[in-house]
This record gives C-alpha cells, structure tokens and sequence, in this order.
C-alpha cells in the first residue's frame, strides 16, 4: 500500500488559502482531523469536534492572552503595549467567566431581540434607498455600493451614530484596518501601527459619543449601554468604549462579508439564483441560512485549554491553543450532505457560523435579518442582474473571509 504523503502544517497567512480554502479544508478534515500548524497549534475541522470545542465552557476559554499572542510573536514580546491587542484583551470575547457573563448580559439586554426585529421596517428602507441610488445606471458594485454599505448603514441607525457625518467614512474604514489583531498570525510591523493607531482613533470617536450620550440621552443603543453605568455593576465608561468598538465592527463586517459572498455563491449557482427569483420572500431565508453555511464570513475561531482536556478521545494539554475551523465544520459529510452544494433549498441551519455555546454571537438575530432582506429585496429589484463571478477580487486575510468587489450588470432603465 503507498503511504499517504504528509500534511504540511496550516499555515493560515499562506495567501494560496484567500481565494480557496476549500480543497486545504477537506484535506484537513478528512486526513488530520487533529493537525498540528505551523505557528504550533491544533487545528481541529470536523463539525463534531468544532462544536465539542466551542460548547465546552469548562475546559476551554480564552486562556492566557498575552502567551497566546507570543506563540506568534516570540517571548519578548510586550502584547500589552500594543493599544489594538490591549482592546482585543478587554473584549468579552476574549474574556472568560465572570467577567464575559457580565458583560454579555448587560450588552444582551440593550440588543434586545425585541430592539433588533423592531428594525426590519427601517432595515428595508435602508436596502431600497441603496438600490434606488444605482439601479437606473445598470450597473453597480455589489461589494462597496451595496453588502457593505448596507450593515454599516443599519448599525448606525441601531447605534444613534449619523452615518453621513464627515468622519464616517475614515472612521468605517478604522475597522478592517484595526480587526487584523483578531487574525492567528503574526501581524507585520506595518499591520500592527495601523491597529494600533486605528484602535485609539476609534476610543477617542466612541469616548466623545458616550459623553454625548450621558449629557443627552437618546433612544439608541449607544444611550442604553451608556445608562448600564448608572446602575451597580453596570458598565464603566472604558468597558462601554470597549464593548460598543466591537459591536460596530461584528455588526457590519462579516454581516457585509456573508451578504456579499452569498451573492457571489448565488450567481456562480445561477439556478439557484433563478429560485430566489421565482420566490424571494418564501426563499430569501433559505438562501440566508445556506450562505452562512457554505460561505462562513468567520472561518475560524479559538480557544485554550485551561486544564488538561481531550476533544473526542484526543488529548489537549493546558494551554495548548486550539484553532476551530468553522468553515471546514460547515461542509463536513458527516454532518451535511452533499456539502460542496449550494442549495437554498437545504433547510438546515445547524452551521456553526455564529460559533457556539457561551460566546454564541450576539448578533445573529440582525445578522440573518439583514442578509433575508438583501437578498429578497435585491432578487426582487434587480431579477436580471449579471454578476461577473470570475473576476471577484477576495479581501486578503484568512478569518474574515469576503470580497472587495463584484461587478454586476442589468438593462438599464430610462
Ligand atoms: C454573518 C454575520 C456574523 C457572523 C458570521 C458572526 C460570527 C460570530 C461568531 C463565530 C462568534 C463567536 C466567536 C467565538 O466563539 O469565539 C461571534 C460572537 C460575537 N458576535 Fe458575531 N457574527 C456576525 C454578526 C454579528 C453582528 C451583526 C454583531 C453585532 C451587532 C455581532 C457581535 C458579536 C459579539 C459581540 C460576539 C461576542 C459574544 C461573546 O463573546 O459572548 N456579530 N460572532
């Protein structure tokens, strides 16, 4: 028998990975469920095992940040200092419990799911003042006119911030530029000065809304979390600053990314595009729940072990850091059949896009709302749209997996 030739460790800056990371996916999943990567540590992508990983609250959780970080960086390394990895350490994503559970709650209870569905009517006015604005040129960017534009605009609206204010746009773009410390590599000199700059630029603007907000209140988010402050344990203002920085982010960039790869999936399947047509409202969630799955804005996540553990049988040993590959979870066959299919028709929302267990994203109720309403509000608006699938340009990093660009064209209209 000829012997399996070996895996090479992941290497998750590998820029072969941007465009395709399926093939490497399925060759992980189905020959080293268990691998060990490059920067040394296990990469786990069998939908059972992800999910062992993530709903498991008492053997693994954030661990020790900073050594974490200097898996990368090397032992010297002062991950402190640096203002985006000292933000990173303070997000309740990254925190364990108590400190999560309370913050978690005090943010669940102004995103209220209440709050979030009494959105969709100004979610769909939002969408149509979006197409209205291109629609008669016969062509657009589905990317930068439309998926990423539109959470950016709803966000906004959600958070009392005023969208066509002059900072905005720097302030939109902070973002991506500033979330590359969530990446699991090393950062470049370069990459990190942006963080790093992006993240204080982004406490000063968050800092002056707050203050605003205590001075006069509001109806918004922003006013709801800034009034936690007022009650015991609520949150300070810092915490506040921490916490709604990335509130703005999750809320638009993998919200733009599943909106935007879901387009792209839907017109390289253009059957499955014509289903969407013949049926937008009765398969826009179908739709939602299958670009989700299939197209994982989040490819990844992880933890660490905080006592000697095991996932499925294989040991883990404290501290050993564990990188959950949620995309490959998603199209494993154990789980989903036919997995590498596209179907709007599938029915089933047991991906782990939103991860799992006590980290389970807080805003996946507005995430699916606004990725139905795109894609019913433009399968109906737009029915002969031609998108050029081919020459769609992938945004060059590996967790936030979306696109730049994607040209689409329909007869213009006079
Ligand atoms: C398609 C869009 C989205 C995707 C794919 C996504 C994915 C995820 C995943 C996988 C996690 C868990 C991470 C982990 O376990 O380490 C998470 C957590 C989180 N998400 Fe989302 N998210 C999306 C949209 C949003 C939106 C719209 C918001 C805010 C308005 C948001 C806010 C958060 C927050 C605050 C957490 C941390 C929760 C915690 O640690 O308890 N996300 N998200």
């Amino acid at each position: 028998m000829e012997a399996e030739a070996a895996i090479p460790p992941l290497d998750t800056s590998d820029p072969a990975l941007i465009p395709d990371p399926w093939p490497t996916f399925t060759t992980l999943r189905e020959r080293d469920p268990f691998h060990w990567s490059k920067y040394g540590y296990w990469v786990v992508s069998r939908h059972e095992h992800v999910r062992d990983v993530l709903m498991n609250r008492k053997d693994f959780g954030t661990g020790d940040f900073a050594a974490n970080l200097r898996l990368f960086y090397g032992p010297d390394f002062d991950v402190l200092a640096n203002p985006a990895y000292r933000w990173l350490s303070e997000v309740f994503i990254m925190q364990d419990p108590p400190q999560h559970t309370r913050i978690r709650n005090l943010v669940v209870g102004s995103l209220t799911a209440k709050r979030v569905r009494a959105m969709e009517p100004r979610i769909r006015e939002i969408a149509q003042a979006l197409t209205d604005g291109f629609k008669a040129r016969g062509s657009a960017d589905l990317i930068t006119e439309f998926a990423y534009k539109f959470p950016v605009m709803v966000i906004c609206d959600l958070m009392g911030i005023d969208y066509e204010a002059s900072e905005m746009a720097d302030l939109i773009a902070a973002i991506p530029e500033a979330f590359t410390v969530f990446e699991a590599r090393i950062l470049s000199p370069e990459e990190l000065a942006l963080a790093n700059r992006r993240i204080l630029e982004l406490e000063a603007f968050f800092q002056a809304q707050f203050e605003n907000r205590l001075a006069h209140p509001r109806g918004d988010l922003l006013t709801s979390l800034a009034r936690t402050g007022q009650e015991p344990g609520g949150l300070s203002v810092h915490e506040a600053i921490t916490v709604t920085i990335g509130l703005f982010g999750a809320g638009f960039e993998t919200t733009a990314n599943i909106i935007g790869n879901g387009l792209h999936a839907l017109h390289a399947n253009p059957e499955q595009w014509a289903r969407l047509v013949a049926d937008p409202s009765g398969m826009a969630s179908g739709a939602c729940e299958e670009a989700l799955r299939h197209q994982s804005s989040l490819i990844a996540t992880y933890r660490t072990a905080l006592a000697d553990t095991s996932v499925c049988g294989h040991p883990v040993s404290a501290g050993q850091r564990v990188l959950t590959l949620i995309g490959a979870a998603n199209r494993d066959p154990r789980k989903f059949a036919d997995p590498d299919r596209f179907d709007i028709a599938r029915n089933d929302a047991d991906h782990l896009t939103f991860g799992g267990g006590i980290h389970f994203c807080v805003g996946a109720e507005l995430a699916r709302i606004e990725a139905r309403v795109a894609f019913e509000h433009l399968a109906r608006e737009l029915p002969q749209m031609q998108v050029d699938t081919g020459g769609a340009c992938w945004r060059e990093n590996f967790l936030f997996r979306g696109l730049t660009g994607l040209e689409a064209r329909w007869p213009a209209q006079a």
